[in-house]
């Protein structure tokens, strides 16, 4: 693989995507291989998030978002759930001073239901805390499923009891609302499907998979994948 600082330059030379969507997948495999426990896979997949977070930042990368916990996850024994939900509360604890020097607004997208009250007040308070900066958007997707966000965003609609709505209008009942659609889903750990991650707004989004298990993925690994998106010829259903 090419030196870093090249690796940056080649991938500046091109199109920047505007937002990057990440399914960080294998954590459980990496520690397995190793004899761990699982949980120490999680751990160290928090230290591959800090490296893309930095990079995407270096690169001018204006919306990133990580998939940190599923709807399905709940299916997981309770201790894993709980473990990883309390994980991802300490690390934004910890980091959350460093994000908001570095000029990064966290958002959080997902579902509110089922997650501990004092964990949503930290989220809001990260949020509110960075809301001004004007760097990387990093937009962690917690207990979140994407047909699940479709039905909550449909009886937000009927609620309102508007009946005929566009596509651009639905869109703007989202969680995503504020961003604009991925241009580019990446998936670590060999497994070639979406498993309900932005299904509506990946809908023309460049899909890029890599057998490389989530606390392997580096910098370079991810400037490989841009590099190969900007190969991609996007027609979005047209010609070109
Ligand atoms: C998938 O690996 C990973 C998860 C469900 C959790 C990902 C969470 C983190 C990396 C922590 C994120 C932290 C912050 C601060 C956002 P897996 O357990 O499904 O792996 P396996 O398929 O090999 O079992």
């Amino acid at each position: 693989m090419k030196a870093k600082e090249e690796l940056i330059a080649q991938v500046k030379k091109g199109t920047i995507p505007t937002h990057i969507a990440i399914i960080m997948d294998g954590n459980g495999r990496w520690a397995k291989q190793r004899g761990l426990s699982r949980i120490k896979g999680h751990q160290a997949g928090v230290k591959a998030v800090r490296k893309i977070v930095e990079t995407s930042g270096n690169l001018g990368i204006k919306y990133l978002t990580i998939y940190a916990f599923s709807t399905e996850n709940w299916r997981r024994p309770e201790n894993e759930a709980k473990a990883v939900l309390t994980l991802i509360e300490n690390t934004l604890m910890k980091e959350i001073n460093n994000l908001a020097k570095n000029n990064v607004i966290v958002h959080f997208i997902g579902s509110q239901k089922g997650l501990k009250k004092s964990f949503i007040e930290k989220i809001n308070k990260a949020y509110q805390k960075t809301k001004n900066n004007t760097g990387l958007n990093l937009i962690i997707a917690i207990n979140y499923g994407g047909r699940n966000e479709i039905i909550e965003t449909i009886n937000n609609i009927l609620s309102k009891q508007l009946n005929i709505i566009t596509e651009t209008e639905f869109s703007n009942y989202l969680y995503t609302s504020k961003f604009p659609d991925p241009d580019m889903v990446i998936r670590t750990s060999g497994e070639i499907r979406i498993s309900n991650f932005l299904i509506w707004q990946a809908a023309y989004s460049e899909l890029w998979f890599t057998k490389t298990l989530w606390p392997d993925f580096n910098s370079e690994e991810y400037m490989q994948a841009i590099l190969d998106f900007q190969k991609r010829n996007r027609k979005f259903g047209g010609v070109k």
